[in-house]
Formats: structure tokens, sequence, C-alpha cells
């Protein structure tokens, strides 16, 4: 007799905090990045049209903190999970270091820094693994180059994707995340009754409004010891 188990899935949902203990800063915590910039002046369209030097700036400089940055306990910790359950990576995160760290699905929300893309054609792609891209960096159609990343304003194209892989978690980890942009965040709620939901993170996460079991505290710190209770319990 051939029996075929099936791997439980555990659906992740990552935020700028699961890459804080990798020295990325996050967005609205004290002294986040939207503390020292205006969303208005470097993530919307406009501010693209307005002022492209500044927008072009502000993704330099993240794209030159993320290739002197490396993956911490807890991107490492997820990677632990793949050899028991179907993993699935959602994050809102432009950073790499879920990849890095050897996570084999992942899907990113908001894009990508290491990518770049036409400013007229957005079906060109480019990968950039350099820190700079300059004013009069052009694409194959000779308009500028821009971040691969969702502003304010736009379309979340992979939000259809995102939605499918929640409808059979068995178990969600949301690590990171304030939940308080949206489509991203209203992924979180839309997991079936019987999914077992964990949250980790340092703040009291009470706005979220979860039926979740809170985890509070760093996920460098205490991720690698949920998954290892994961992996008792449920795999
Ligand atoms: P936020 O800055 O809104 O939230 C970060 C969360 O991480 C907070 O809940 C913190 O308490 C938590 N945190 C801080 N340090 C942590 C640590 N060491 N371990 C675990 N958690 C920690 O970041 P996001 O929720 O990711 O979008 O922000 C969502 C989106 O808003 C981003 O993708 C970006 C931003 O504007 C765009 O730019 C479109």
């Amino acid at each position: 007799m051939i029996f075929i188990t099936q791997l439980k899935k555990i659906v992740v949902i990552s935020g700028a905090g699961i890459s804080a203990e990798s020295g990325l800063s996050t967005f609205r915590d004290t002294g986040g990045l939207w503390e020292k910039y205006s969303i208005e002046e470097v993530a919307t369209p406009e501010a693209w049209r307005r002022n492209p030097e500044m927008v072009t700036e502000f993704y330099n400089l993240r794209r030159k903190q993320l290739l002197s940055a490396k993956p911490n306990a807890a991107h490492r910790a997820l990677v632990e999970l793949e050899a028991h359950f179907d993993v699935q990576i959602i994050t809102q995160n432009v950073d790499d270091l879920h990849e890095r760290a050897g996570s084999s699905k992942v899907m990113h929300l908001h894009g990508e820094l290491l990518k770049v893309r036409s400013s007229v054609d957005e079906s060109l792609v480019y990968d950039w693994a350099k820190p700079e891209v300059k004013l009069g960096d052009y694409c194959e159609k000779g308009s500028q180059l821009r971040p691969h990343v969702v502003w304010f304003g736009e379309e979340v194209p992979m939000m259809g994707p995102a939605l499918r892989e929640m409808m059979d978690a068995d178990i969600l980890l949301v690590v990171g995340t304030s939940l308080n942009v949206y489509p991203a965040a209203s992924l979180a709620y839309a997991v079936p009754d019987h999914t077992v939901i964990y949250v980790v993170d340092p703040g009291d996460m009470s706005h979220a409004g979860l039926n979740a079991h809170h985890v509070r505290g760093k996920a460098g710190e205490f991720l690698p010891g949920l998954v290892q209770e994961l992996i008792e319990e449920w795999a």
C-alpha cells in the first residue's frame, strides 16, 4: 500500500521588522524611514514626475544599505521550516534577504530593490545589483529607469496570486509588519477559519485585531524557537 502524506502549508507574511536586525530600517517605528522622509516626496508616482532625482537618490541609498546587509537568524529560521512544511513567503519587503537566506518560494508584494524597470513599459524589468541608478540610465526604449517597486497610489500586481496562497494555509506567520498598509494587510484576514495564526513582533499589535498567538519580541530572537515548536507540534 502506498501512502502519500501531504505537507501542511505555512504562509509567512513578512514586513520590515524581519530585516531590522540585519540593519535595515523599518518605516513606522520611532526613527523609522517615514520619520526622516515624506512618503509624498519619495514614494508616489507624483514624486517621481516632480523630482526623479530625489526619488532615485532615496532608493540608491536603500540599495546601498541592502548590499552590505546580511540575512539574520529570523530569515534563516524560515528556511528550516521547508524540510517539514510547504512554505510560501509573501513579503512586503523590497530586500532580497529571504532569498539570500535560502527560502525557495518568496513572493514580493511591493517589488524588489535589486531590479529596475522602464518608466514607459513596465514589462521591461532588469536585474540591478549596483548601488546606484543615475538619471540618464535608460531602458532599451530610451526612457529613464525607475525603481521596480510599488509606490503609494499604484496597483499591487501580486495581490491576486498572494490571495490564492492564503486560501489553503494551515498556519499563518505574520512577522515584523505593522499591518498598516493596504491591500497587503488584508491578506492576514483572508485565511480560512481553521488557520492557526502566530504574530511575531515586539509591538503590541492590538490594532491588528487578529485572532492570533502573539509572540512579543524581536524576530531574530524569537522566531527560531517558534520554528522549532511548529516542527514539533505540527509537522
Ligand atoms: P512598518 O515599519 O510599518 O512596521 C514594522 C513592524 O516591525 C512594526 O510592527 C514593528 O513593531 C516591527 N518590528 C520592529 N523591529 C522588529 C524586530 N526586530 N522583529 C520583529 N518585528 C519588528 O513596516 P511594514 O509593515 O513592513 O511600502 O510596512 C509596510 C509597507 O509600508 C512597506 O512595505 C512600505 C511601507 O511604506 C511601500 O513603500 C509601498
